[in-house]
């Protein structure tokens, strides 16, 4: 089974609960959104796989340590998961970032794709999915599927705010992937809303509705 993690460093939590606010405008949302991106990018790559390298320093040589530079790809699920994008490359410049497109509808909850562009080598990169909401796991499946038919193999999923149907539903389909969130919430009410969530993250991002 994948990691599953809820990075709940007092500077997220903070900032989560300022963006739940159903008062908070659209520019503060994304600003917040931003800010809790990167300090959760700099949660999520504690594992980058790193290399010696000989340095020399002003007082002499030494060997230390540098990234092995394995290649790293950021794909947001459109539309809310652009607004996590600027946060993660604040930390991770040298991403390559992909883009699906999904839209849940709104009777049935299922998610409908409409587009998918890829780095070409998605294969041999290291995969940061980022969408702010895991609500019933649909998307975040459905965009799991559609990465792995185009050969990606390490993935892992960088949420704000989980329901725990999203988080089981996600390991039964996918249990290779690691799953970080800021927030591990109640549940779902019966519109598919994470409760007591943020409310629609897109619509919240963009300032549509
Ligand atoms: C939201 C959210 C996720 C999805 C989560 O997107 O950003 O992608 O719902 O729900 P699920 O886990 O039940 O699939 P939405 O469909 O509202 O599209 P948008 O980002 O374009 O607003
Ligand atoms: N999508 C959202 O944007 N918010 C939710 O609470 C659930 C799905």
């Amino acid at each position: 089974m994948g990691k599953f993690q809820v990075l709940d460093h007092p500077l997220i939590q903070h900032k989560l609960t300022i963006i739940r606010d159903k008062n908070c405008g659209t520019k503060v949302f994304r600003e917040v959104v931003n800010e809790i991106s990167e300090l959760m990018a700099y949660e999520v790559s504690r594992d980058m796989p790193l290399e010696d390298v000989k340095v020399e320093t002003p007082i002499g040589w030494t060997t230390k340590k540098t990234l092995s530079g394995k290649k790293v790809a950021i794909v947001p699920i459109l539309r809310a998961g652009l607004g996590m994008v600027d946060g993660m490359l604040e930390l991770i410049p040298a991403a390559k970032v992909g883009h699906i497109g999904m839209y849940r509808d709104e009777k049935t909850l299922k998610p409908v794709e409409y587009f998918v562009k890829l780095p070409s080598d998605i294969s041999e990169r290291q995969i940061f999915v980022v969408d702010p909401m895991l609500a019933t796991g649909g998307s975040a499946i459905m965009a799991m599927d559609a990465l792995k038919k185009r050969g990606a193999k390490d993935l892992r999923l960088v949420c704000l705010v989980a329901a725990p149907e999203g988080v089981k539903a996600l390991q039964e389909a996918h249990p290779d992937v690691d799953i970080y969130t800021a927030a591990l919430d109640e549940s779902l009410n019966e519109d598919g809303y994470i409760v007591p969530g943020l409310g629609d993250a897109g619509d919240r991002l963009f300032g549509t509705k």
